[in-house]
């Protein structure tokens, strides 16, 4: 993964340039990295703070043979990838909050944003943008954001290169998807949920259809959450916004 980069001063998004890559035809493992992106996207038509040169944009196309209901499970094993690779580089041992942030200390420095190209029945692109607050100081963030988020650099106490990060990242994705290529989705799972917070703990889920309180017990094999409300009904999330 990674054998062609596009490198950019300045982007709107590397998801849309990768995913224009991608409907041209560009191989699997090609990967777009920006300094800058002017409008960085986040989960759920949210913005994601981009500034220049202190972190990492980056967008990966991938090309599994797989049906599109599997897509969330590779959002998982990227969650996976960047949490090994950062605890590799930094010593910091990140924590995952389902589906796919990675927090340090409790605030967010990771976003994941997964999308697809894809028939009903088979994917043609899997656009795996992966967004990581590098090098900010907390004055660097907005300030409606300064209390959740926060840096590799703030929680190590000093400055982390950027470049072994990308390299370590990409390495571990790659022996994660060849695995799961190999052998499905368990041997991920079982890595994702040593890494996961959320799972045992009350939780509140504000998903498209209204606000579902409960324990989480853990995820399915397709990476849905799964949540037990009061009355013991059980729940099967695909897309929502966890809080503790
Ligand atoms: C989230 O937590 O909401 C996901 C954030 C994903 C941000 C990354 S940065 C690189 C790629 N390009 C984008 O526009 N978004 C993703």
């Amino acid at each position: 993964l990674g054998h062609t980069i596009h490198f950019f001063d300045e982007v709107d998004s590397t998801q849309r340039i990768a995913a224009r890559l991608a409907y041209e035809g560009a191989p699997e493992g090609t990967l777009v990295v920006a300094e800058e992106q002017k409008a960085g996207r986040g989960r759920l038509d949210r913005k994601w703070f981009s500034p220049k040169g202190t972190g990492i944009w980056m967008s990966l196309i991938l090309r599994p043979a797989i049906p599109p209901q599997r897509a969330p499970q590779l959002t998982l094993l990227a969650a996976v990838a960047v949490s090994q690779a950062i605890q590799e580089v930094t010593g910091l041992v990140p924590d995952i909050k389902w589906p796919n942030d990675i927090l340090l200390d409790g605030r967010k420095c990771v976003g994941i944003l997964t999308e697809l190209q894809a028939d009903p029945d088979r994917v043609h692109s899997v656009i795996i943008g992966i967004g990581i607050n590098v090098n900010q100081t907390i004055e660097q963030f907005p300030e409606d954001i300064r209390a959740i988020a926060t840096s590799l650099a703030i929680e190590k106490g000093g400055p982390v290169k950027r470049a072994p990060l990308i390299q370590e990242i990409l390495f571990r994705l790659e022996r994660l998807y060849e695995q799961y290529l190999a052998h499905g989705f368990r041997p991920i799972k079982l890595l994702w949920e040593g890494y996961a917070v959320s799972i045992g703990k009350p939780v509140t889920a504000r998903t498209l259809n209204g606000v579902i309180r409960g324990i989480a017990r853990g995820i399915t094999d397709d990476g849905l959450l799964i949540l037990e409300d009061e009355q013991k009904n059980i729940h099967y999330i695909h897309s929502a916004d966890i809080q503790f």
